[in-house]
């Protein structure tokens, strides 16, 4: 695969307008993307669970420009509301993708666009986000070849949010999705995230994401900043390794369904992300105090009851516990016992593995 593949031949035709909406997921890395090359090609491959409650819907109302002034132009609403923040990043990525989408240029374009979780709970909204518009986008590129196939539409969906926002890449599709290239994965590309085609124990269906919201405000430092200061990171070269060993030993575990196993990498990827941010040049810390009280009576907990209830983190503050779903109600009284008092007015979201995008 190369990005050559995504730019498109003439369209036979341009639509005059039209409107479309998709509902993309926000999806949990198990093995973390951290450090990139430019346009968001990821330093190593890693692999995520799609969510399914947490997601973004978003409307694209698309009208053919009297003349083209050579940009793509839009306005933009954000749950109803005009959201200047938000305008660069979709600036940025309008630039990105303009070889990819030429008739974007020609187009004046209304977004729409909410999330199902709180608005800035410190929830990644980018890869959900991004993932949504992409969707738009192609379903508008579809109506000009209307003979475009299904994997291609995802696909090029994906290369393009990848184009937004490196983890989106990841949200178009479900319940398991790959990105970057691996030994171990035949058909792995950095180009797009695909989804997982090996096979998946029956203990991972339907497994429970429990987000504990601990601080919803924004972050010192962004992901995108993050991901630079793993350039000339001192740990950066063996971190990239092992998340390519990390990467088979979790494909050997969705074979076997071995749950102890599958709790030391993924804890072991979430700890290893903060360590590199704790460590690099400047240091920063998005974990606050009560995400290692999390963590410890987390752990004291599994000691205790032996259940196989583990913790991710992404970039913030925020706690991602995994469990099996059989496990769901005793582990939900644990959150609601002991986690709670350490979540920003008490919230959380309940969440589970999930199948992907929606055309709405
Ligand atoms: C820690 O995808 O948000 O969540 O590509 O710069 O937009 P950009 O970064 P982003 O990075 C997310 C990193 C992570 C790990 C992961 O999702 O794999």
């Amino acid at each position: 695969m190369n990005e050559q593949e995504f730019i498109p031949s003439e369209y036979s035709e341009l639509v005059t307008s039209g409107t479309t909406t998709w509902k993309a997921p926000s999806n949990i890395a198990l093995v973390k993307y951290w450090g990139k090359f430019p346009d968001q090609i990821p330093a190593n491959p890693s692999i995520s669970f799609t969510l399914s409650n947490a997601a973004t819907t978003t409307t694209v109302a698309y009208e053919r420009k009297q003349k083209s002034d050579g940009g793509a132009s839009f306005d933009l609403l954000f749950e109803g509301k005009p959201k200047e923040e938000f305008r660069p990043k979709i600036s940025t990525f309008f630039h990105r993708i303009s070889k990819y989408m030429p008739f974007l240029n020609e187009y004046h374009l209304k977004i729409d666009t909410s999330n199902t979780f709180p608005h800035s709970s410190g929830i990644a909204s980018s890869a959900s986000g991004m993932a949504a518009l992409a969707l738009c986008l192609m379903d508008i590129e579809k109506r000009m070849k209307p003979s475009m196939g299904t994997e291609y539409f995802l696909k090029k969906a994906s290369f393009l949010a990848r184009l937004g926002s490196g983890s989106a890449c990841r949200s178009i599709s479900g319940p398991v999705v790959e990105w970057g290239q691996h030994k171990d994965l035949s058909n792995s590309s950095d180009l797009v995230g695909l989804p997982y085609e090996g096979k998946v124990h029956e203990v991972f269906q339907g497994y429970q994401d429990t987000i504990l919201l601990v601080h919803k405000g924004e972050k010192t430092v962004s992901s995108t900043a993050g991901h630079d200061l793993m350039n000339n990171h001192p740990f950066a070269k063996p971190r990239f390794a092992q998340a390519h060993k990390n990467l088979s030993r979790l494909l050997a575990v969705f074979e076997t369904g071995d749950l102890q196993e599958f709790i030391e990498i993924v804890e072991s990827e979430a700890l290893t992300l903060h360590a590199m941010m704790m460590s690099s040049i400047p240091y920063y810390l998005l974990m606050k105090p009560q995400t290692l009280s999390i963590i410890e009576k987390l752990w004291a907990y599994r000691k205790q009851s032996g259940l196989p209830l583990c913790f991710t983190l992404d970039a913030g503050a925020n706690v991602h516990l995994l469990y099996p779903q059989k496990e769901t109600a005793k582990i939900l009284q644990f959150i609601k016992n002991e986690l709670v008092a350490y979540c920003e007015n008490g919230q959380y979201i309940c969440d589970q593995i999930g199948g992907g995008s929606e055309k709405i």
